[in-house]
């Protein structure tokens, strides 16, 4: 599928009529209220299944013709969800089973969204029969121009319909041989063989949770049946509308299901922005959302992917609910079209008078006028995107990757030993992208399967387990040329966390590295150790590996506890490459002094040919420079040369100044 969906950037979001039936006069004031917005484009029908559905069998499309042909007569583009995400109360009442079953073995009652079984054929039957009359109606419409699948899928039910669609899992995962699984799992240990595949549960605090193995194969399995409800979902939508492309909404880091694989199956990624503004450090908070964005748009190659949603103003699931600042929501919408967004969307249009969500931020307020700051500032932003509709469908080339693996996010929290307290694995990957960020260096964030060939170094924190061929894939690419750092406690064990023998980093990835790891110290909250670089005497927080440098070079050592004097950074020539090893971890700025030296090495540049100051962030996507306030105050930017400001539509050169939460788009 192209990667220009659209001429322009879509500008809209979640819009629910349906909640506005006995006043369907409203509708025709949301259009005004949309074109006045300069919004493009509305998702509907999200958790419209009672409406089009009302009793079983029995269907009313009415309210949707209606809006979809309002949307389409005010030229929006309709982003139509199917309605799985939410059931109507008929569905749990007739079949039970289509409920959730919770970690504690008991069944839900009806209530809230997202409560559904996964494996339920009568759920997956029904859900592809309102999505086939979905498709059916609207497969002409000129106003569908992409589905929304469910809504933020998560969560997993441990019914006894999954409990065996788990052990049909297991049987093809181990070929049908229990006695693979045993020693795979390294069940001798506490008497845990097993006999069969029919002794196997779903991990639960009141039965097996100390088996990591189990513990991962169950988040694989929890995936792989999203993937299959997906794939049940989405049939009669390839089938009757092919050339509609198809997503569904992701939630920022989520790890209940490996979003890297699911990624495979959806034409386009889009996930859903609600950073935590105003509440502690801005501009670490907006160097993790780059973070995020990096994340989604390195799932497809770099790929542009939507912002399905995000808050207009606040959100109400805070225990407190600080508004943003003003321009913050503009600044923050801008960033993620630098990072790949081609899309900028809201929860919600507008909030409803009652429901569990009546106070969360919306472009309409229940003043139900245009006259509000949420309101102008949406209607700026708006104007704003439609300068920038070249940019779309264009894509970011980086030369710099962090590895965050979402299979490494669970094996790094499931291993029992070392600090138990701290691991901190995503905090870690942003800790070594943040000084790529912070220079404007475009950056990918990639699974340990993507391809290394392309990029010039590639960071790894925590490799805590690889995937089969992973080992290899790093040696090649040191071999062929790359640079690959590796930090404290990589490459200890299997898919299921089973210890590699021989003697740490695994491998020959010990002549890769030219060190051998022989400890790991850990260090309690109150207590810090010491190690220098270069010269540079940094903490030792958490954790640290000791080491044996074999062929690699020395760069820092450590300077506290008995093994003062041994080495804490190396560097080995390997091949036409460079393997480096960071053996502490440091929560100040040894990434940032590492990466400095990484980046002259490897010959990285920045997007800006112009110094990016502190809490400023500066991104190239297509012909635009993004230049972000992220700073608790007013930034100047010393320009190299003379620009067009894109949104002023003027030319710009010398010092400019940049005040809180402002933005410069250049050309
Ligand atoms: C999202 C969800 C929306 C709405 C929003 C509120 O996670 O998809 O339906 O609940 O949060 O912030």
């Amino acid at each position: 599928m192209d990667d220009k969906l659209f001429d322009r950037i879509i500008h809209g979001g979640d819009y629910n009529p349906d909640q506005w039936l006995n006043t369907p006069e409203i509708w025709d004031e949301d259009m005004r209220l949309m074109n006045l917005a300069h919004v493009n484009s509305a998702t509907v029908g999200i958790f419209a299944w009672s409406l089009i559905e009302p009793q079983e069998g029995v269907y009313d499309f009415s309210c949707l013709d209606t809006i979809m042909d309002k949307l389409h007569e005010n030229g929006k583009a309709v982003i139509l969800a199917t309605p799985s995400g939410a059931r109507p109360p008929w569905l749990a009442e007739k079949y039970p089973e289509v409920l959730r079953v919770e970690e504690n073995g008991i069944r839900n009652l009806f209530g809230v969204r997202h409560n559904h079984c996964l494996t339920s054929p009568v759920y997956r039957e029904k859900v592809r029969n309102i999505n086939r009359m979905l498709a059916e109606r609207y497969k002409e419409h000129p106003a569908l121009k992409m589905w929304h699948i469910s809504n933020e899928y998560s969560g997993e039910c441990h019914c006894d319909l999954c409990q065996n669609a788990f052990r049909a899992w297991l049987k093809k995962e181990y070929n049908n041989d229990i006695d693979d699984l045993n020693e795979r799992w390294w069940n001798g240990f506490w008497s845990h063989r097993l006999n069969s595949f029919e002794q196997i549960s779903s991990p639960v605090n009141r039965g097996e949770n100390h088996v990591s193995a189990l513990k991962l194969a169950w988040k694989r399995f929890v995936t792989d049946s999203h993937i299959s409800f997906y794939e049940n979902e989405i049939a009669p939508l390839r089938e009757l509308t092919p050339d509609i492309p198809i997503t569904t909404n992701f939630m920022r880091m989520y790890d209940g299901i490996d979003y890297q694989k699911f990624a495979q199956h959806l034409d386009l990624i889009s996930w859903d922005s609600y950073p935590a503004w105003e509440k502690g450090n801005n501009e670490e908070e907006s160097i993790s959302v780059a973070f995020t964005h990096d994340v989604f748009r390195s799932m497809k190659g770099g790929k542009p992917f939507f912002l399905m949603e995000s808050t207009p103003s606040l959100v109400n699931w805070h225990p407190v609910n600080k508004l943003p600042k003003p321009a913050r929501q503009a600044l923050s919408s801008m960033q993620a079209v630098a990072h790949g967004a081609d899309s900028i969307q809201y929860f919600q249009w507008r909030k409803s008078r009652g429901g569990h969500e009546k106070y969360h931020g919306a472009v309409v307020d229940h003043c139900g006028h245009e006259n509000t700051r949420v309101f102008r500032e949406v209607t700026r932003l708006g104007k704003q995107l439609e300068l920038l509709a070249d940019i779309t469908g264009s894509r970011t080339d980086s030369h710099v990757a962090v590895v965050c693996d979402w299979e490494n996010i669970w094996a790094v929290r499931y291993f029992c030993g070392y600090n138990n307290n701290r691991r901190d694995y995503i905090k870690e990957c942003e800790k070594w992208y943040a000084p790529f960020c912070k220079r404007g260096i475009a950056t990918d964030v990639i699974a340990m399967d993507a391809d290394f060939s392309k990029y010039d170094l590639v960071i790894a924190p925590f490799l805590y387990m690889l995937k089969d061929g992973t080992a290899e894939r790093i040696e090649e690419y040191v071999k062929n040329g790359g640079t690959f750092l590796m930090t404290y406690l990589s490459a200890l064990v299997d898919t299921d966390d089973r210890c590699y023998l021989g003697g740490f980093p695994a491998g020959n990835l010990k002549n890769v590295f030219g060190i051998v790891c022989e400890e790991t110290d850990s260090l309690p909250e109150n207590m810090t150790g010491k190690a220098s670089f270069n010269g540079k005497m940094y903490d030792v927080n958490h954790v640290c590996d000791i080491l044996h440098a074999d062929t690699a070079a020395v760069l820092g050592t450590y300077e506290s506890d008995f093994y003062a004097g041994t080495p804490a950074v190396t560097k080995n020539t390997f091949g036409k490459g460079a393997a480096w090893y960071a053996a502490f971890r440091n929560d100040d700025c040894l990434a940032n002094d590492i990466c400095q030296q990484l980046i002259a090495e490897t010959g990285l540049v920045s997007d800006a040919a112009f110094p990016v100051p502190d809490g400023v962030q500066v991104r190239k996507r297509g012909d635009f420079l993004f230049v972000l306030n992220f700073a608790d105050d007013n930034r100047s930017i010393c320009l190299d040369k003379e620009y067009t400001d894109v949104l002023a539509e003027c030319p710009c050169s010398g010092t400019v100044s940049l005040p809180e939460c402002g933005y410069l788009i250049l050309k």
